[in-house]
C-alpha cells in the first residue's frame, strides 16, 4: 500500500478533530493548509445544519469560512471560545509548537489563549525531538525593526543560538506584512534546547509583537501518519 500524501494526511487530521465539534460550540479557526481542510469540512457540516459560531485567526481564513457560510464573529463580541483547531509547523513530545510559517502567529496565539482547548492538526513529518529545524517566526513592529532585529540576535546569542535572522519578503521582494501590519523575521537558530527560556526572553524585547513558540497551549495534537491518526495529549 502506498503512503498517503501529505495533503491526505492533513485532511485526515482535520477530519479527526472535527469529531470533537459539538452543536453551539464557540470555535477558533486556524490558518494554513491543514486548518483550511478543517474549515472546509466544518463548512460542509454547517451547510448540513450544524450550529456553531467561529472566530478566524486570519483574513485568509475569514474569507474561506465566510464563502462556506460559516457564522463568524470576533473576540470583541465573544472573548472566550470552547476550542480552537489550528495547524503547526513543528511540534515535540511535550506538545510545544513552532507556528507562524503562514504569517498568522499573533492572531493564532491570541485566539489560542482565548480558547479553553487547542487542538493541533498535523502530519507526522512535523514531529521533532527538539524544536528549531523549522525557522522560528518572530513578528516585529515596523518601528525600529532593525534595532529590534539586533536585539533578537543578541538575546538569542546569549542562549547559544546563532543563525541567520531573515526578514520575510513577498515574491516581489517587498517586505511581508502580517494582518496586524507588522514584519516577520524568520530565525534559523537550529535546535532550541530551552524553548521556555527563549520564549520568555523574546517576549521581553520591546518591538517583538509575538513569537512563534506556542508553549502550554496545545491540549491535543492530532498526528496523521501512514497508520492513521494518533492523538498526543488529551482530546476528551
Ligand atoms: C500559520 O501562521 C501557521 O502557524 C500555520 O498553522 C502553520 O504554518 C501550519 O501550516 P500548514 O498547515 O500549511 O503546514
Amino acid at each position: 500500500m502506498s503512503n498517503p500524501s501529505a495533503d491526505t494526511m492533513k485532511r485526515e487530521a482535520a477530519q479527526a478533530a472535527l469529531g470533537a465539534v459539538e452543536p453551539n460550540m464557540k470555535l477558533g479557526l486556524g490558518t494554513g493548509s491543514t486548518a483550511a481542510h478543517f474549515v472546509d469540512l466544518l463548512g460542509a457540516r454547517v451547510q448540513a445544519g450544524l450550529k456553531v459560531i467561529c472566530v478566524p485567526t486570519s483574513e485568509r481564513t475569514r474569507e474561506q469560512a465566510a464563502a462556506l457560510g460559516i457564522p463568524l464573529t470576533t473576540l470583541d463580541e465573544l472573548p472566550e471560545l470552547d476550542l480552537v483547531v489550528d495547524g503547526a509547523d513543528e511540534f515535540d513530545a511535550s506538545r510545544r509548537l513552532i507556528k507562524g510559517g503562514g504569517g498568522a502567529l499573533l492572531r493564532e496565539k491570541i485566539v489560542a489563549a482565548a480558547s479553553k482547548r487547542m487542538f493541533v492538526i498535523t502530519d507526522a513529518t512535523k514531529e521533532v525531538k527538539t524544536l528549531g529545524a523549522f525557522p522560528l517566526p518572530i513578528e516585529v513592529d515596523r518601528f525600529g525593526a532593525q534595532s529590534t532585529q539586533l536585539h533578537i540576535e543578541r538575546t538569542a546569542r546569549g542562549l547559544g543560538l546563532i543563525g541567520p535572522i531573515i526578514q520575510r519578503r513577498n515574491k516581489d521582494q517587498t517586505p511581508y506584512i502580517t494582518d496586524g501590519g507588522h514584519y516577520i523575521y524568520d530565525c534559523s537558530f537550529g535546535a532550541i534546547d530551552a524553548p521556555e527560556l527563549l520564549a520568555e526572553r523574546l517576549a521581553a524585547i520591546p518591538g517583538v509583537v509575538e513569537h512563534g513558540l506556542f508553549i502550554d497551549l496545545a491540549t491535543a495534537i492530532f498526528v496523521a501518519g501512514s497508520q492513521g491518526v494518533r492523538i498526543l495529549g488529551n482530546a476528551a
